[in-house]
């Protein structure tokens, strides 16, 4: 299939903020504990209990913000019971997750620890469905509070002296179902009440981020932008990739071409979503102030058979690479309303970009979609008009091609192109118009295979990895290109 377009390389769109490419990770299964956290007298390599070989390939990627602790979890997590000698805290049962035993080890100092490894901003979620206003509260003031308190005293008595700073505090993880169930009028009201005691303390400016909806319930992102809008930086969605039902979600590998295509086809619903969102928003804040913040996205398979159904462990194959690949175009087309978003989750859980077994460690295809696609962070969005031929199989059809380009600080243009069609190569052939010169030096990497459900393991680490792109050619101002079938491919113009 052929497709045409025009890249306007001197009409600049706005930056795309870097926090697109956040990550989530939750206390649920192996993300944190033996994914992250592994203690300090582990033998896994660890710097401060935090297992050395997941931050560095975070880093790799610059994960530029991470949410936690949850999720689900968020609601029911008392923050005290997470400080002070790890030895002394309480142990819980994580009723969402699995019913395993949670010993709080990981808590706010281990968290904050784990950022600045990472060099990347923490993202807090607060309690509002089990928790008090004053507990809330009382977690901002321990963790950026410089002055004399009874919060900042307890800090330093479990030796941090100095507040941190914080930017991003989550009042709230899905309210309308795991985190109470309520109404958004009721919902609404609530965080009016809570975000008031999320205070700014000194120079630490937080952002207050509202709990939006689930998928499609617009009336959700109505009642809130009408009632609290004036109250938050942010609001944020939630929206996963579910090829079947809740009930049969579909497996995570040996699926069909069918599924291969139901799967694009649903990915490709969140154009809908953040456009018909971001319409309501433009209603009540037509100078976009408030942000969208996709704060929990990507694929739900069932879980890999033999492993505890809650902890949400599924393999990451290919095509989880082309729902990363797309949805980030996305992102990156509505950033002027999308300002964050955290994939879920960052370690052994639904979506991972990373996979663990005791001491090992395995990149997913969605970690390499990440690497590929950090030269957009912080880079500005280039107008891209991209007229996709149709992708048709099983008397449907979706757009075959998915395309984003912004041009980063140095001046160099990247094009990111997924190619959603499992069968055939794509011709691109775009007209690039408004560039420096008219001979850039150009490259390019594509991630692809021969196997639609190709992907990583402990004993295959390296099966699916970027390699040199090279099918592309420029005839006067055009740059044609062949994208493989089910390909992931990303351009460099310099
Ligand atoms: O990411 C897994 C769960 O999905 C989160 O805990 C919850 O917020 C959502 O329903």
């Amino acid at each position: 299939m052929a497709q045409n377009g025009v890249l306007n390389a001197d009409i600049a769109k706005g930056q795309i903020n870097k926090n697109i490419y956040g990550h989530f990770s939750e206390h649920l299964g192996r993300c944190i504990y033996e994914g992250i956290w592994v203690g300090e007298d582990s033998p896994i390599p660890n710097t401060n209990g935090i297992r050395n070989d997941v931050v560095e390939a975070l880093k790799r990627i610059r994960i530029p913000v991470l949410r936690w602790p949850g999720g689900c979890f968020a609601d029911e997590y008392h923050w005290k019971d997470g400080i002070g000698k790890r030895e002394n805290r309480k142990r819980m049962i994580n009723t969402h997750w699995g019913g395993v035993v949670e010993n709080n080890h990981f808590g706010t100092h281990e968290f904050m620890e784990l950022c600045a490894q990472l060099g990347c901003e923490p993202y807090i979620n607060g309690n509002v469905g089990s928790g008090t206003v004053q507990e809330m509260a009382e977690w901002v003031e321990y963790l950026t509070f410089g002055g004399e308190s009874l919060m900042s005293a307890l800090r330093a008595e479990n030796g941090r002296q100095e507040p941190w700073s914080v930017a991003y505090f989550g009042v709230g993880n899905e309210n309308w179902g795991c985190g109470g169930n309520m109404r958004p009028e009721y919902y609404a009201d609530l965080y009016r009440r809570y975000q008031t005691y999320v205070r700014n303390y000194g120079d630490n400016r937080i952002h207050r981020i509202a709990c939006g909806p689930n998928a499609g319930d617009y009336n959700w992102m109505d009642v809130l932008m009408r009632e609290a809008a004036r109250f938050m930086d942010s609001i944020t969605l939630h929206y996963y990739t579910v090829p079947g039902n809740w009930a049969q979600k579909g497996a995570a590998t040996g699926f069909n071409e069918q599924e291969w295509f139901v799967t694009m086809e649903k990915a490709l619903h969140m154009e809908e979503l953040v456009a018909r969102h971001s319409a309501i928003m433009d209603k009540y804040d037509p100078e976009k102030r408030v942000g969208l913040i996709v704060d929990e996205w990507g694929t739900w398979f069932d879980v890999e058979p033999g492993t505890n159904p809650g902890f949400l462990y599924q393999q990451n194959s290919l095509r989880d690479a082309l729902v990363a690949g797309l949805t980030l175009n996305i992102f990156n087309r509505h950033s002027d309303r999308v300002r964050m978003a955290n994939i879920a989750q960052t370690v052994n859980v639904l979506q991972a970009v990373i996979l663990t077994e005791g001491e090992k460690m395995v990149l997913t295809p969605t970690y390499h979609v990440f690497d590929m696609y950090k030269v957009h962070q912080d880079a500005e969005l280039l107008d891209l008009n991209l007229s996709s031929g149709t992708y048709s199989a099983f008397g449907r059809g979706i757009p075959e091609v998915s395309a984003s380009a912004s041009r980063d600080a140095n001046g160099r243009i990247h094009i990111s192109l997924c190619n959603l069609n499992h069968a055939s190569s794509s011709s691109v052939s775009i007209d690039l118009r408004g560039l420096q010169t008219s001979t850039p030096a150009i490259s390019g990497s594509t991630l692809t295979s021969d196997a639609l459900d190709a992907h990583n393991t402990f004993d295959q680490p390296e099966r699916i990895a970027p390699q040199p792109f090279h099918a592309f050619k420029l005839e006067g101002s055009r740059l044609e290109l062949e994208l493989p079938s089910k390909s992931v491919t990303v351009i460099e113009l310099a």
